[in-house]
């Protein structure tokens, strides 16, 4: 019996250690890429058998990790970031659609990707990052596995509803918009007319295209509805310190600043230039997918000349190998280790882009930020930070020498904004479990439950009428209008009975 008892133990410490994981990561940015990296290598040294479809593979060979490299991904989305500044809402989500379309079928119709499709392959699970790309959530039942989403961001518009989460637009901004979660009249009033926007097209014109890419890439016929709502958890890169809080069913859980490891080394020459930073440094840095290289030159210009004004010094990661008229106070680098640079003392600000990542790895390190955002999700996240004290939001539009060099003196002179970085970041760390560690667990959870049907919120099996309770108001209308005018009926009917026999009355009387 003991030894049987034994034997089941190992027997089941075995099989979970021994999982075959299927992770598609497929946007062509290269911040994800560290997401999935982080997420994927960790389950991998934890004994776990991982594969991961992605358009980016770790530098090194990894043990346990195998990966499907889909090519030509990166330049058929590539295009200037910055011009994305100064569209309309509307617009941008009609242009996602074209990259929903471009991202999802190129990775479907890789050669590997489809040797593996038609392979005798099993996983125990999927994991699939999730962004747009709804017909990748057809590997799970392809391979009958539980399905897991990873978010990079926090929840949206684009997955919040897989696992039942009622996002009221009176709370949540759109992705897309620079609101807050506490919005003014007005704003409420145009993050609805958004919302309501994004969720007919998505219905409308987008999910019926990833349903064609489902029939023409997987063998076996599969609804995209049936798919979609059978999520088992959602993992999502927010925390209230970095994003916001906000309403969360039981199956979503939140990871945020599980990427940001214990601090390494700084190259000797970086370390050198910030360690003999006595006035402190500012680090800038527009993230991995925009070039700093790629602004107008008289933008590029006011920049240098704000800098040269500095006493500090600044580190920019900037792609050209010189720039002209290169104050003596700033060091450039093409490849710069951010987060490591961060979570060194001597760096007082953060000039950003906005992206989450920044965001996490500046709150993570108390390092307060201008934020520059451009586009996507920056927006939302620069506002976020400044209604946290964080952060001065610097529009792109706006960015010249003297607004650049009034940001600048704001947030070295004014402590506040570095007192509530650090406040922030006690309160990132001050975690029950670490979030890589939680992450993990929940998908071994997945795994040993063979998915997660009991955390399934009812949400996902009401039509949106029943969940907005629209049918209950529908039916109590039309009876408080049958009352209303059964009412009425009556009552005319009464009162015209009262006036004949009161006439027949008085007809008598005077007869
Ligand atoms: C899967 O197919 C390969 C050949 O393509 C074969 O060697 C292997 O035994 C098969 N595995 C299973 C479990 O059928
Ligand atoms: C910021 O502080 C420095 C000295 O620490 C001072 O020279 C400068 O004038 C201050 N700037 C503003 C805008 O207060
Ligand atoms: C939903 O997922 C579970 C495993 O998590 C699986 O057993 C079930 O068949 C899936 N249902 C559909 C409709 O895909």
């Amino acid at each position: 019996m003991n030894t049987l008892s034994l034997f089941l133990l190992v027997a089941t410490v075995f099989c979970v250690k021994c999982s075959k994981i299927l992770g598609v990561f497929p946007s062509p940015g290269y911040s994800q890429f560290i997401l999935a990296e982080k997420l994927m290598t960790e389950l991998a040294r934890r004994g776990h058998e991982v594969t991961v479809i992605s358009p980016y593979k770790p530098k090194e060979n990894i043990k346990n990790y195998r990966s499907i490299l889909v090519d030509g991904l990166i330049a058929a989305t590539a295009g200037d970031l910055f011009e994305q500044d100064q569209e309309n809402i509307f617009k941008q989500i009609i242009f996602l659609d074209g990259f929903r379309k471009v991202v999802s079928e190129q990775i479907l119709a890789d050669e590997n990707v489809q040797r593996l499709i038609h392979s005798n392959e099993t996983f125990d699970l999927v994991i699939v990052e999730q962004f747009v790309n709804e017909a990748h959530m057809g590997f799970a039942p392809h391979f009958n596995a539980p399905l897991i989403s990873f978010v990079s961001f926090g929840i949206s518009e684009w997955s919040s509803h897989f696992v039942g989460n009622v996002r009221l637009p009176s709370v949540n901004p759109l992705s897309f918009a620079p609101y807050t979660d506490r919005m003014t009249f007005f704003q409420r009033l145009h993050n609805a007319f958004l919302n309501w926007f994004e969720v007919i097209f998505r219905e409308l014109v987008c999910y019926p295209g990833q349903q064609e890419l489902l029939n023409k890439y997987f063998p076996k016929q599969m609804r995209l509805q049936d798919i979609m709502y059978n999520t088992s958890i959602m993992l999502l890169n927010s925390h209230a310190s970095t994003t916001y809080p906000a309403t969360l069913t039981t199956s979503v859980i939140e990871i945020g600043g599980f990427h940001v490891s214990q601090p390494k080394t700084l190259p000797s020459d970086i370390k050198k230039y910030l360690d003999e930073a006595s006035e402190g440094a500012i680090f800038f840095s527009m993230g991995s997918n925009l070039k700093s290289a790629d602004l107008p030159k008289e933008k590029l210009d006011g920049i240098l000349r704000a800098f040269s004004k500095l006493k500090q010094k600044v580190l920019w990661k900037f792609e050209d190998s010189d720039i002209p008229n290169k104050p003596n106070n700033l060091f450039i680098s093409k490849w710069m280790p951010q987060s490591d640079i961060l979570a060194h003392p001597n760096v007082i600000a953060f000039i950003t882009h906005g992206g989450l990542l920044s965001t996490t790895e500046a709150i993570h390190h108390g390092v307060p930020m201008i934020g520059v955002p451009v586009f996507g999700d920056q927006k939302m996240n620069v506002a976020l930070s400044v209604k946290k004290g964080v952060a001065v939001h610097l529009p792109l539009m706006q960015l010249s020498e003297d607004s650049l060099y009034a940001a600048l003196t704001e947030i070295i002179n004014n402590s506040e904004y570095s007192k509530n970085a650090k406040k922030f970041s006690t309160i990132l760390k001050d975690q029950p479990v670490k979030p890589l560690d939680l992450a993990i667990f929940w998908i071994e959870y997945v795994i040993r439950h063979g998915g997660a049907p009991h955390l399934r919120n009812a949400a996902v099996d009401l039509y949106w009428f029943q969940l907005y309770l629209l049918d209950v108001i529908l039916f109590v209308v039309f009876c408080l209008a049958v009352f209303y005018y059964s009412v009425k009926l009556l009552v005319r009917r009464i009162f015209s009975n009262v006036v004949n026999s009161t006439r027949k009355g008085s007809k008598q009387k005077m007869n």
